[in-house]
């Protein structure tokens, strides 16, 4: 087909290019008839131009009147001023006074009218996805998602590293998520995996020697879906030889910077904060807090000061080994219905209740005060930080429990009182994660990590012991970069010693039938010299969405999955042929 091909985008003319005969070709997002007057804005992926159609050019304005919503056009004409200008449209100073209009393509009437402040629910918005993408927000989201992606190429290019493709179609290695599985045909009976992360085989390419690797992958994990989980993603993945820690550190956070220095011109502060996990468990009751979050103390652990105060909640609790611990809000607004709230709220948690001491003028107000003594109060108080007009909120109970309920707790309450200062992005590293995890259903040690993960080296002498303390103690070479209370990745040094590998896998109950099976290719691999190495993998959707402004990453990828796993676009996963299940020697048993 012959039409008039553009001269410029639907997001470039400005005043400056007045008096130009230009063609611009685009999508009618809108159009007011007016009667004398015809004003029809086109759109393309830059922007939006307003066209103005007058009756005494009667052929354009003529074809004009049949246009619809969405209707592809091709338009000539020249660049003038608008009479009445739009300071909300980058354009909004000219228009096109159309001398010709082509129609390249008519529209049926779209499901849902596509306008910023979009109306259509999810479900319609994932249906006709393409309708969606011609959204400014949506355009820019993958656009920028783009500019991220040259950077990222560009600074693992300056700094060494080789992107390596490894493979979709590999082992199964049914650890941490559910795998995606791939039936063979030629091989009947059995399956393909999709990667839940190319881990394996970045560690066998520090043993190839390649040194220092980067891949942008997609990853798979049939796995509960939110608002920041997809069953496909995809990783900044890499892998480094001969390094520690903080060498993988200075890799990331200097990518970090530079994202956030070239996309938000903003200077991150560095080195980042590092915390140990135990830290943060025991301040924030996250290993991914949130530290935007002001006006809310950290925990404290008053333990030692309720023992033996008389109140018999408490000493049981202490007596068993359990804590006492408190935070302080800094708020005027404590009403006794707030209160009624979070005691609902803990106990959904399984926590028994919510004490609270409130401080006012010299006046302590507390149900406590019924068994407990004002100087006791007080030193809480105190020992939280609190001020005249605060309120001081207590549990009790086991150690985990109680401070994972106020991690939970602090997160309801700077929502509440919109506490968190979302004006800055704030990044940390939280490492030193134990090795091991007791998983009670199953009744044995599990990785918290992947059992590839080096234990630190003070507390290797504790990988011969079967005492469950001890183990749970262990702590890792394994460490997250969190920012504004999400996980954007994790990493850890591997495991490079047979020895320790072999006692990580006693702990973790791996019989060497098993170990075979599952990883024999890496443990062969090991045995031709391993060098130290560690390594890393961010969420490039979420580090996306951050740099959008949103915490939901399907806004940033151009055809996501619902939380159920369903792409409503081609409508999948879907039924196959009979022929193709025989192929695959597969019968579907419902
Ligand atoms: P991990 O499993 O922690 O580590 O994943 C790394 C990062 O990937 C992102 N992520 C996800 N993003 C969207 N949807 C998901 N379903 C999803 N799951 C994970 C998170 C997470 O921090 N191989 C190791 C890394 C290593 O040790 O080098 C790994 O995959 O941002």
């Amino acid at each position: 087909m012959q039409f008039s091909k553009r001269t410029h985008t639907c997001g470039e003319l400005r005043l400056s290019d007045l008096g130009k005969t230009v063609v611009l070709n685009g999508w009618v997002s809108d159009i007011r008839d007016l009667g004398k007057l015809i004003f029809v804005n086109i759109r393309d992926r830059f922007g939006v131009t307003q066209v103005t159609f007058t009756p005494e050019l009667d052929s354009p304005y003529n074809l004009a009147k049949e246009l619809g919503l969405e209707y592809v056009v091709s338009v000539s004409g020249k660049v003038q001023k608008r009479t009445s200008p739009n300071p909300s449209m980058p354009t909004g100073e000219i228009e096109i006074l159309a001398e010709k209009i082509e129609i390249l393509n008519s529209s049926e009437t779209p499901p849902f009218v596509i306008e910023e402040d979009v109306k259509a629910s999810e479900e319609l918005r994932f249906r006709y996805r393409y309708l969606d993408m011609r959204r400014r927000r949506i355009a820019d989201n993958l656009i920028l998602r783009n500019r991220v992606y040259h950077i990222v190429h560009k600074y693992f290019e300056e700094k060494g590293f080789i992107e390596v493709e490894t493979p979709i179609l590999m082992k199964s290695t049914p650890e941490g998520a559910r795998d995606y599985l791939v039936p063979s045909r030629i091989h009947k009976g059995k399956f393909y995996a999709l990667p839940q992360s190319p881990q394996t085989y970045k560690q066998i390419l520090m043993i190839g020697g390649i040194d220092r690797y980067v891949q942008i992958c997609k990853c798979f994990r049939d796995e509960d879906l939110r608002a920041d989980r997809q069953p496909e993603f995809t990783q900044i993945d890499l892998e480094m030889s001969f390094v520690d820690e903080k060498d993988v550190f200075n890799v990331v956070e200097g990518l970090i910077c530079r994202v956030w220095k070239e996309i938000k011109n903003i200077e991150l502060p560095q080195p980042f904060k590092i915390i140990s996990y135990d830290e943060a468990i025991s301040k924030y009751g996250s290993d991914k807090p949130d530290l935007r979050i002001k006006g809310i103390s950290q925990i404290e652990n008053i333990t030692s000061l309720v023992k033996g105060s008389g109140f018999r909640v408490f000493d049981e609790i202490v007596n068993s080994g359990g804590v006492v611990a408190c935070v302080n809000l800094v708020s005027k607004d404590v009403t006794r219905k707030l209160i009624d709230q979070l005691t609902l709220f803990v106990k959904e948690m399984k926590v028994g209740g919510l004490a609270y001491i409130k401080y006012e003028q010299d006046k302590v107000t507390s149900p406590l005060s019924k068994y407990i003594a004002e100087e006791t109060l007080k030193k809480i108080l105190a020992k939280s930080g609190s001020k005249s007009g605060d309120t001081v909120f207590i549990l009790s109970g086991e150690k985990t429990k109680i401070f994972k309920t106020f991690g939970e707790l602090r997160l309801k309450l700077a929502e509440m009182f919109n506490l968190t200062d979302n004006s800055t992005d704030c990044f940390l590293w939280v490492n030193d994660f134990p090795l091991f995890a007791f998983d009670e259903e199953e009744s044995r040690f599990v990785a918290e990590h992947h059992p590839f993960t080096m234990p630190h080296s003070e507390d290797q002498n504790k990988l011969d012991s079967d005492n469950r303390n001890e183990i749970e103690s262990i702590r890792a070479l394994s460490y997250d970069l969190v920012c504004n209370g999400s996980e954007f990745g994790s990493g850890s040094i591997r495991i490079h010693k047979r020895e320790i590998q072999e006692k990580v896998f006693r702990i973790l109950n791996l019989g060497e039938k098993e170990q075979k099976e599952k990883f024999g290719f890496l443990l062969d691999a090991f045995r031709y010299g391993a060098p130290p190495h560690g390594g890393f993998a961010l969420g490039f959707d979420r580090i996306v969405a951050t740099l959008c402004g949103t915490k939901d990453i399907r806004e940033t990828i151009a055809f996501p999955k619902t939380t159920s796993a369903v792409g409503l676009m081609d409508n999948c996963p879907s039924e196959v042929d009979e022929k193709q299940l025989r192929e695959l020697g597969i019968k579907i048993i419902s």
